[in-house]
């Protein structure tokens, strides 16, 4: 696989008015999302739930990839069909998370660095004969006094660097996602500094790694003051911020930028990708890659009754998949919202 195979795959990746959904929960944040249903926590349980999430009607009309977890991608529907099977077949590309989360940063308390750099040139490449054409590793940065240290910034962002030039070896598009939490009570301007700074660093040790920009796609954070901060920016704010960072930050050549979700609500993440598409157009594609503001509101569902409530729950997923489709466009309005 060369590079313009790798672009191709990228641009596939953000095709107009489809995003991705990342249900690449590890096991232990599974478990913390089932307790908060009253689910218990099993491979069955996390194979039927997935289940449900992939045989969506439609899966592929407003999505173009699920980002899934090493169990995940070896499972199988109840009837037999692997689940990347199930993915192909609707046009829905198989992403993998490949980091092995995160660990305190030692020297710098309170901050954190990836980990899953040993052996993952092999990982890899066992990845990609299990169908996986894209992967993806997160790096975390948090936001409180004196924090993030550049030492944070750099070690991540060295990380995201080698992962990416192995992706790209592997043949794997790597989605690089450094992602600045919204926790803590900063502002929005203290946001944009960090992400801004974050990448820049990022971009500075893709280039020192002879990554190719045209085979990679950013996850990004919004620029958004901190969860606990008295003074919320609206939705224009929020776009508006977040596009001058981008803009001053990222490289034309990269080929798109999808959005976590992060803890924002549904509405608010398809209104904030909405709004930034509005103000368009941009160097680069701007889609969705949200974990829980595409499950959150299924998930519940499913969790009141597994047996019966597979096709409402699919439902809800295939609206949200629609809705942040629309806004992937910036055709999104909260009055046709379902
Ligand atoms: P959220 O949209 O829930 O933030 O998850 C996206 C993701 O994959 C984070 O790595």
């Amino acid at each position: 696989m060369d590079i313009s195979d790798l672009a191709d795959i990228a641009r596939q990746m953000v095709a107009p008015g489809k995003g991705i959904i990342a249900i690449d929960e590890s096991s232990k944040t599974i478990k913390k999302r089932f307790d908060g249903v009253g689910i218990e926590c099993t491979e069955e349980t996390r194979r039927a739930y997935r289940e449900m999430l992939l045989t969506t009607p439609g899966l592929g009309e407003h999505l173009s990839g699920a980002i899934l977890y090493d169990e995940t991608l070896r499972q199988s529907t109840r009837d037999g069909r692997r689940f990347v099977d199930v993915m192909r077949a609707a046009g829905v590309l198989p992403g993998i998370k490949v980091d092995t989360g995160t660990v305190g940063l030692a020297g710098f308390p309170g901050e954190s660095i990836t980990e899953g750099l040993d052996g993952l040139r092999e990982r890899l490449k066992e990845y990609v004969t299990l169908g996986a054409r894209f992967a993806k590793w997160r790096a975390v940065i948090a936001i409180a006094e004196d924090k993030p240290s550049t030492a944070c910034i750099e070690a991540n962002c060295h990380a995201l660097a080698r992962y990416a030039a192995l992706c790209q070896e592997a043949g794997l598009v790597p989605m690089v996602e450094p992602e600045v939490l919204m926790d803590g009570e900063h502002d929005i301007e203290t946001c944009h500094d960090v992400t801004e700074a974050t990448l820049r660093a990022l971009y500075n040790a893709l280039y020192e790694h002879n990554v190719l920009l045209e085979g990679t796609i950013l996850k990004a954070s919004m620029v958004l003051a901190g969860k606990d901060c008295e003074e919320q920016a609206d939705t224009e704010e929020v776009a508006e911020a977040t596009l001058v960072c981008l803009r001053a930050a990222v490289p034309a050549a990269v080929p798109g930028i999808v959005f976590l979700s992060g803890g924002q609500s549904d509405e608010a993440a398809t209104a904030h990708l909405n709004a930034m598409n509005q103000m368009g157009p941009h160097p680069w594609p701007l889609s969705f890659s949200y974990g829980r503001a595409m499950q959150t509101a299924a998930l519940k569902l499913w969790a009141k009754d597994i047996g019966a409530n597979v096709a409402a729950a699919q439902k809800i997923v295939a609206a949200r998949a629609r809705e942040n489709g629309l806004a992937a466009l910036g055709k999104w309005s909260a009055d046709a919202a379902a």
